[in-house]
């Protein structure tokens, strides 16, 4: 496995960090190209819960090498909160298996502030962000005002930035949301000292693992968030503000695409979503309140509880197909154990048009799911560890969400932990 890219390919929260962090077992570097401590990859080892926001999920391995790359916004304070609780907990993390990017740009105070005055402002309209202050952060990347993590190792550069930045986002902070100005001493001692704490890891990590890759060294590249909602090719303006798929990685990990060899998107066997925004499969009733509560559908990060529907084949099929994925993790198969009947949208209507093909650039509202169904299962399947061993009902489910994507399932998970997977060796 020289190098694979691992996306989620729905809205976010399928599963990824348990799929990465088994794969994790065969690769030697595990990188992260986008996104930021939005971000909450759930691991299971031994019975201990492991939530990573920032740091990829091959830190639970020894031996692997861990890189934020340049894509990212990283919050500091963030940063090394994560690391010092890994250390509490007896999970090493140097500056020799945990690599930082120069080029990562930062999150300050004052990004997670804009990020959450910008949803108060949005009224109906607000997107319902994490509030971790990635939009304003990836904004000021993009009008060229951010910082980068180098930026906070050399102080005249760090003063010099910083102070022009705060000085248009406090006129902001005082005139248009009348709170108060951040000061720029006060913010310095604290995002400098905290470059200091980083400086150990910080390097030219795209160099790193090019270099890695060419001497024969195998990487994964751990997407965040879902196809659905990156920022080109997700339901627009409600989604994140980095591309989540494959596309991201030769820009966030500065690796040249053509060395991307395989791709593999996760989803869910039913469909979920965080925040506002289109969501075409979700259940209003009581079959989505019981997905919720059968699968413990509460984001990791904000603790809100997700929206819930069923498998939605048109846009997984879009997430495959636009990613390059060979093949499909299919993660909380057991989650569906004891529902009498299973649908999944096959296609889409719009005023009375069969749509096969997902509507990509064009409001997701205007269109309602066509519904296939599929007879349920009821028993418990955590403890299946062969396909053959699934109820029968369970193993067409699955044979029949891969015709409708078009793309094999190659591996199951049934349960939390590490050891509930299904391989299917495709
Ligand atoms: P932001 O990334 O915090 O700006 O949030 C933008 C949208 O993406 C919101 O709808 C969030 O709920 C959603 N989002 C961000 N990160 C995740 C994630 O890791 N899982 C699921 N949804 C996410």
């Amino acid at each position: 496995m020289p190098s694979i890219s691992v996306f989620g390919a729905q809205w976010g929260d399928e599963g990824k960090g348990k799929i990465i962090d088994l794969l994790s077992r065969d690769v030697d570097f595990v990188v992260r190209y986008q996104g930021g401590a939005n971000a909450g990859h759930t691991v299971i080892v031994g019975g201990e819960k492991y939530v990573l926001h920032l740091i990829p999920s091959g830190i639970l391995h020894k031996g692997r090498v861990n890189v934020i790359g340049n894509g990212l916004a990283v919050d500091p304070l963030a940063l090394m909160e994560e690391i010092q609780g890994l250390c509490e907990r007896g999970v090493q993390v140097t500056g020799e298996n945990l690599r930082l990017s120069r080029g990562a740009h930062v999150i300050f105070q004052h990004h997670r502030r804009a990020d959450q005055l910008a949803e108060r402002w949005l009224g109906e309209g607000r997107i319902g962000t994490t509030g971790r202050g990635m939009g304003p952060c990836y904004a000021d990347k993009a009008a060229r005002t951010g910082l980068r993590i180098g930026d906070l190792l050399e102080a005249d550069r760090c003063r010099t930035r910083l102070q022009a930045a705060l000085a248009e986002k406090n006129a902001l902070f005082e005139k248009v949301h009348g709170e108060e100005a951040l000061d720029l001493d006060t913010q310095l001692d604290i995002y400098m000292g905290l470059g200091d704490q980083l400086r150990p890891f910080v390097g030219d990590t795209g160099a790193e693992v090019r270099r890695a890759y060419d001497e024969g060294k195998s990487v994964l590249f751990e997407g965040a968030q879902g196809v659905m909602l990156d920022i080109d090719h997700g339901t627009y303006p409600f989604v994140t503000s980095s591309n989540t798929g494959t596309g991201g990685v030769p820009a966030g990990a500065a690796f040249p695409a053509q060395n991307i060899d395989r791709a593999i998107g996760i989803a869910k066997a039913y469909c979920t979503r965080v925040g506002e925004g289109p969501f075409p499969s979700e259940d209003h009733g009581a079959e989505g309140q019981a997905i919720r509560e059968a699968g413990c559908e509460y984001g990791a990060t904000t603790g809100r509880p997700r929206r819930c529907g069923w498998f939605d084949a048109v846009a997984v099929r879009y997430a495959l197909e636009l990613n390059g994925a060979e093949s499909l993790v299919m993660t909380n198969l057991d989650v569906l154990s004891g529902f009498p009947e299973l649908r999944a949208a096959v296609a889409y209507d719009c005023d009375g048009e069969r749509l096969e093909d997902f509507p990509a650039f064009t409001p997701l509202e205007r269109f309602s799911p066509i519904f296939e169904s599929h007879p349920g299962w009821t028993e418990d399947i955590t403890g299946v560890r062969e396909f053959a061993d699934l109820p029968p009902a369970a193993q067409s489910y699955v044979t029949w969400i891969e015709e409708i994507v078009g793309r094999p399932i190659s591996m199951l998970s049934v349960g939390p932990s590490r050891e509930q997977i299904i391989p299917r060796g495709l």
